[in-house]
């Protein structure tokens, strides 16, 4: 399939992720079909669609005569035949291996053999999901971030099956709704973003497991400190600036006393097991008082990317 041949892309899975990733392609006049169990949750991902665009109109990242012009470019189903006749299909269901195998399973056989069929599976490396499947050369992962419809970066992943020219197209079309595809040319668990991510989770979680601060500091290191950084300086990029005679000499000293355990940290278990969940439970790392300012967190978003675009 070629890129300037997709028309149509449709949405497997219409919660968080699936309803934002359905946005991008309708705010770029792609015809969209958003495929979940229910029509209750599709109203809601299509209600979630348009106050996302509302919110954008608000930051005056779109116009308010676009929303009308979007909500139209995407239809909803329950029925799996509705999605056949699309050329690209993402699938952005619950992460459970199997259910994604059997949800690639069923497309493999439903579609024709050159539709593009992509997971946003967080982790799970793609020729697992792939494995049901009989025309593998077409399937690969598409890892978008959230919010998908502000956050620029796709991973496009390559399964141990992929083709190059299945890669090159599907890179092609995100760049042709604004998106920044980072392909990844090995299918490992995590791929980069998330590897990079939980790394520096497990030893934040350690730092305050063992005592050395409170949440509150860690997060304070990241957000007023080398986080600042990080838009506009990558860690390798980093690493070249200060030296990697310096960086060898602070590695040789330090990474022998940063976290390298294999599994979960025992703290965060104890919180799971206590029902201590975070946002949805009112407690977490922190108590729910302080997760006011974290609501605010998409609107900070739409901000930043309202500067990018000035
Ligand atoms: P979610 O729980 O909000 O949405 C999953 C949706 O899949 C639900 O609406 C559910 O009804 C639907 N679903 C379940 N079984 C289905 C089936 N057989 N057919 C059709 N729809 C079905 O989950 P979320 O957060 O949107 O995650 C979806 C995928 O995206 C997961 O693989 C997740 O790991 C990945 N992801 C999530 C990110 C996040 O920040 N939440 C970021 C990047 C990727």
């Amino acid at each position: 399939m070629r890129a300037e041949d997709v028309s149509t892309v449709a949405v497997i899975g219409a919660g968080l992720m699936g309803h934002g990733i359905a946005q991008i392609f309708a705010s770029s006049n792609y015809e969209v079909r958003l495929l979940d169990i229910t029509d209750e949750i599709l109203a809601k991902a299509i209600q979630n669609v348009r106050s996302n665009l509302i919110m954008m109109a608000q930051s005056g990242l779109i116009s308010d005569e676009e929303i009308d012009t979007i909500m139209s470019k995407i239809t909803t189903t329950t029925d799996m035949n509705d999605v056949k006749e699309a050329q690209l299909i993402i699938e952005a269901v619950t992460e459970d291996r199997q259910l994604k195998q059997n949800i690639f399973e069923r497309l493999d056989n439903l579609c024709p053999t050159d539709t593009i069929l992509a997971t946003n599976t967080s982790v799970i490396r793609i020729t697992e999901i792939a494995a049901k499947a009989r025309y593998r050369e077409r399937i690969l992962g598409t890892h978008f971030w959230n919010p998908p419809y502000l956050v620029p970066l796709v991973e496009v992943i390559k399964g141990d099956n992929s083709s190059d020219e299945i890669i090159k197209e599907t890179c092609r079309v995100l760049r042709s709704v604004g998106k920044h595809p980072v392909t990844v040319m090995k299918d490992v668990p995590g791929f980069i973003g998330n590897r990079l991510q939980h790394a520096l989770w497990r030893e934040a979680i350690s730092i305050v497991a063992n005592g050395i601060a409170d949440p509150a500091a860690v997060d304070d290191v990241i957000k007023k400190g080398l986080g600042m950084r990080l838009p506009v300086l990558g860690p390798l990029e980093n690493a070249d600036m200060v030296g990697l005679d310096l960086t060898l000499a602070i590695h040789e000293y330090v990474l022998k006393h940063i976290d390298s355990s294999p599994g979960p940290s025992p703290l965060l278990r104890e919180k799971v097991e206590k029902g201590e969940l975070g946002f949805k439970t009112g407690r977490g790392f922190y108590t729910s008082v302080s997760y006011t300012h974290l609501r605010a967190h998409e609107t900070s978003l739409h901000l930043v990317c309202r500067l990018l675009l000035e």
